[in-house]
């Protein structure tokens, strides 16, 4: 009979009625997981450079295990090699050593002390690794196409065979930490999927050839580790359905499927069904990829294995992995970012408070942080990575400090700042000019690829406000005499940025337009548009006419288009704006508007016309509104989001939230 490691009975949750199907049990392997809900493997950067795991990762790791409600939680992947190839993060936990057992220990308690089934991954980054040395491991060696990645260096057949025996050791040390299951990551591009590839295995000996001899050393992992940790642990597989790499000929579907089924054959207990590689040109995780886009693939697996398959990307809501278990097109919702947004979103979903989710908006910044070395932190989410510390939880205050706040602004940061302030006892008003809460957001998610999606963070900031009592006066301009009558003890202005004017000559007649009277459809536009900024908000506006058909160009004074978007989002609008045909002169400023042109001025002082219609302007400035009567009646105050450096919305999440902590 299958083990069961800890008893839940799901029947009083409300969300289990309304997903049946993602808390029903599973058996993996010998092992019997209470429900269908797994946190996939996520490096973090959060440990220490030698590979120790750190207070960080246990408080992030214990956050997660919460969230799965007894389901499957993995701790990220470990490198297992001394000579420090396959380690892929500078934080990466480290499993070559059994030095490194006692704080894999703490991990997996931790996950345990959430009565959840803790998972231990093995991950040699292969050509994704080497990130503390010079060079890197691989089957062959095949130039790199990202700079950002180290050469890789053709391993002898007897290091091939030692990495077999790393993966082995690195699984007895985790089942030792007290891990109830393994798993071994062959995903994007890291050191099983390079043996598998035809991209990047072109040996001759055993381990290259056809795809049954590119699968090679994969099987003997899955045997030897199988064979080492006996049949009571189970072991799984994340593998490329898709590799997305026909440029490079890469695998095809039809070998990406032979792979599932050599892994089944060699005694994997479950598949992990992933797709693409850092190397691809196709996105597949950023937000421009609609919700639930990839499950197809998912139901494909099932077509070709008949051991448990599991999917993540871009699984954000319940009701998509429900409905594929309920037809039979998948096993188990793996869900990564979603969980780094909201540690306890599964959670939240099983007691019905879907409401209360805050929702990942798939920006990536995430990842972009882990290549760049820094700890992972999240756009929308200001405790991750700050689990561990007390002072990063809103704290009650005491009776005789409870304040009146007066929060000028419904905007991402204001919203935040009000919940905050008023979970910890405050008595918080919000105001705002407008009828609706949202403030720039409401504008900036008409933009298209996706960002309607960042709505949801507006959505969770208002339950949160209205659970905590928040008072709203909406459709209330904030005056200075206002403040003066009112007499608050604090004041948040959090009232948005001011949008710059055109410094240059303007002719009169010339239609010059506010970038948010434009998303919001109140005015209309020519044929010829010129956005005049060329940060974030120029992009989307530049995106959302182009889309009606308008010939749109960007002028702007930063150095590059989107200079304020993280890399691994920024190339999706790179490859928008030349799709659209969208010119962006950079470095660049207006110098003169007349009827029908205008003169762009280089930052060399070359001139040069372009036709256009409308000019829309989106640069934005701090704003200074209210701030010199605050001052005046010497009231404690604070300025946030924009209004303090027009900035995105992740600034203002993270301004609210801490300055909502502070007063
Ligand atoms: C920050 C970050 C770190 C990740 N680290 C790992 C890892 O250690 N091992 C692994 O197999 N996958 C890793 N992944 C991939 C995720 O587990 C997951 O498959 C992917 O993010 C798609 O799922 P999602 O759309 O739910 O985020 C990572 C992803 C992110 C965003
Ligand atoms: S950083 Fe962005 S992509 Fe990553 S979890 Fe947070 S919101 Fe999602």
């Amino acid at each position: 009979m299958a083990k069961l490691l800890f008893e839940w009975d799901y029947s009083s949750y409300p969300g289990a009625q309304r997903y049946p199907n993602l808390f029903k049990p599973i058996q993996i392997g010998n092992l019997m997981i209470p429900n269908r809900i797994k946190y996939a493997a996520t490096e973090d950067n959060f440990n220490d450079h030698q590979g120790f795991v750190t207070d960080a990762d246990v408080a992030y790791m214990r956050a997660r295990a919460e969230g799965v409600v007894g389901g499957l939680c993995f701790m990220q992947g470990v490198y297992m090699d001394p000579a420090c190839k396959g380690q892929g993060y500078v934080g990466q936990a480290g499993a070559w050593d059994d030095r490194y057992i006692p704080g894999l220990k703490r991990l997996a308690e931790a996950i345990h002390g959430e009565r959840a089934v803790a998972g231990f991954q093995l991950m040699d980054c292969g050509r994704v690794g080497a990130v503390e040395v010079e060079s890197g491991h691989g089957p062959s060696t095949v130039p790199q196409r990202l700079r950002v990645f180290k050469p890789m260096f053709e391993m002898t057949h007897a290091e091939v065979k030692e990495m077999i025996q790393q993966h082995v050791e690195a699984a007895i040390r985790g089942v030792k930490a007290g891990f109830d299951i393994i798993e071994i990551s062959g995903i994007v591009g890291y050191l099983i999927s390079n043996f598998l590839s035809s991209y990047t295995n072109r040996r001759t000996d055993e381990y290259g050839g056809d795809i049954r001899g590119r699968s090679q050393a994969m099987i003997e992992i899955i045997q030897g580790v199988k064979a080492a940790v006996g049949p009571d642990i189970p072991l799984g597989i994340r593998l490329c359905s898709e590799e997305l790499l026909n440029d490079v000929r890469g695998n095809t579907p039809e070998e990406s499927m032979m792979t599932y089924k050599f892994a089944e054959e060699a005694g994997a207990d479950y598949i992990s069904c992933t797709l693409g590689w850092q190397e691809s040109i196709f996105p597949v995780i950023s937000r421009d990829i609609p919700q639930g886009n990839w499950l197809y693939l998912a139901k494909r697996a099932k077509e070709n294995v008949k051991i448990p398959v599991q999917m993540a990307y871009r699984i954000f809501l319940p009701h998509f992995p429900d409905g594929a278990i309920a037809k039979g097109e998948l096993d188990i919702w793996e869900i990564c970012r979603s969980m780094i947004a909201d540690p306890l979103m599964p959670k939240k979903v099983a007691e019905g408070r879907e409401d209360e989710i805050r929702h990942c908006v798939a920006c990536n910044l995430c990842l972009a942080r882990l290549f760049r070395d820094a700890p992972m932190t999240c756009y929308i989410n200001p405790l991750c990575a700050h689990e561990h510390d007390p002072r990063f939880y809103p704290q009650p205050v005491k009776e005789e400090d409870k304040k009146k706040v007066m929060i000028v602004g419904a905007g991402p940061s204001g919203l935040e700042c009000a919940y905050v302030a008023a979970q910890r006892g405050h008595e918080v008003h919000v105001y705002d000019k407008r009828n609706e809460l949202g403030g720039t957001i409401l504008e900036a998610s008409k933009a298209p690829y996706g960002d309607d999606e960042l709505m949801t963070c507006i959505n969770y900031q208002q339950t949160l406000c209205n659970k905590f009592g928040v008072q709203f006066h909406l459709g209330t301009e904030v005056t200075d005499e206002m403040i003066s009558d009112e007499l608050p003890d604090a004041v948040v202005l959090a009232t948005g940025p001011v949008y710059s004017r055109l410094t240059g000559k303007v002719a009169e007649g010339a239609k010059v337009v506010n970038i948010l009277e434009v998303m919001a459809g109140k005015v209309e536009v020519g044929e010829n548009v010129i956005v005049y900024g060329n940060r974030k908000p120029g992009i989307g506006c530049a995106l959302h006419l182009s889309k009606q058909g308008k010939k749109v160009t960007l002028v702007g004074k930063e150095k590059s288009a989107g200079f304020d978007v993280n890399p691994s989002f920024k190339w999706r609008y790179m490859i928008y704006l030349r799709q659209h045909g969208i010119m962006a002169y950079n470095d660049c400023d207006l110098e003169e508007v007349n009827a029908g042109e205008v003169i762009v001025k280089t930052y060399d002082g070359y001139r040069f016309p372009l036709k256009c219609d409308t000019i829309i302007l989106s640069e934005r400035q701090a704003n200074e509104s209210l701030k010199k009567s605050v001052l005046a009646e010497g009231i404690e105050h604070f300025v946030i989001g924009d209004a303090l450096v027009p900035r995105n919305l992740s600034s203002a999440v993270h301004d609210g939230y801490r300055v909502g902590l502070r007063i």
